[in-house]
């Protein structure tokens, strides 16, 4: 097999194929180490991956991050910590990732990249879409960009997690979600491209200048972060793989198959404190 790397727009997205993920050599992790950098998110099929081959699949890319919602999660199945299921079905309330984030944006540390099986799928429906943070900064002018770097913003793992947890009916009451302030802008420690880092699922405020100027500038950046043409939208099979950076894209999963099932697993590589 040789492996292949086939963009799926120019701005975001690319499909890997000829690789088997459970044997793949060091020359293959170094591809896909420098196609994720280039293309921010890479999709891969008919990974028929074990819990063990998965996790040591994501050890490729660093140390492994545990979900602090990870008990929330974890209904439906024992797995080892570093794996959080993910999975919807006729009894869910509200599903995880159905509003455009980077995953775990609250964390003082958040994780830099995702990798997520799919398993069980809809008939038709439960697409994720992604969106490329580098680009969305690009697109703005110069004063724009001058004014939001030197802001910060907080990241509120409450909001997200909470009403998750208690819309499935949990008893949160002993739980303490992360709540930590970013720089608006980031800059990708690997690559030193600077890009967006707010998001409606997590930021709540921007620190620090009056609320109603904060909340007219976040509601800006949630609707041009999430233009169509920053963006690529991915159908999931079985067994196929999403491999994300957290610190340049954000995702949105579409809940539009209720009440049918989907389901799968993700594993969560450990990030930096963003700058
Ligand atoms: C997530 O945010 O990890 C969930 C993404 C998805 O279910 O497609």
């Amino acid at each position: 097999m040789s492996l292949q790397i086939t963009p799926v727009t120019p701005l975001i997205g690319a499909e890997v194929s000829g690789i088997d993920l459970a044997r793949a050599t060091s020359d293959d992790i170094g591809r896909i180490k420098s196609a994720f950098l280039d293309h921010l998110v890479l999709f891969f099929r008919d990974q028929d991956l074990s819990v063990e081959q998965h996790i040591e699949f994501g050890r490729n890319f660093g140390e492994l991050h545990i979900h602090p919602a990870a008990a929330d999660y974890h209904e439906h199945e024992d797995v080892p910590q570093e794996i959080l299921k993910i999975h919807a079905d006729e009894n869910t309330k509200r599903t995880a990732g159905d509003k455009w984030h980077s995953d775990v944006s609250c964390a003082a540390e958040p994780p830099a990249a995702s990798i997520l099986k799919l398993e069980v799928l809809p008939d038709h429906g439960g697409d994720t879409l992604f969106s490329n943070m580098y680009a969305a900064y690009d697109a703005l002018s110069e004063p724009m960009k001058l004014m939001l770097g030197k802001l910060t913003a907080t990241h509120d793992g409450n909001y997200n997690y909470r009403d998750r947890g208690s819309k499935a009916g949990k008893d949160l009451s002993n739980m303490d979600y992360p709540v930590h302030s970013h720089p608006i802008v980031r800059t990708h420690p690997l690559t030193g491209r600077k890009s967006i880092y707010v998001n409606a699922a997590f930021t709540t405020h921007i620190d620090d200048i009056p609320e109603d100027e904060g909340r007219a500038i976040l509601d800006f950046l949630f609707v041009h972060t999430a233009k169509a043409s920053f963006q690529c939208r991915f159908n999931w099979e079985p067994n196929s793989i999403a491999f994300w950076d957290n610190r340049c894209s954000m995702h949105h999963a579409i809940w539009d198959y209720y009440p049918q099932v989907r389901s799968g697993k993700r594993v969560t590589i450990k990030g930096d404190k963003p700058y």
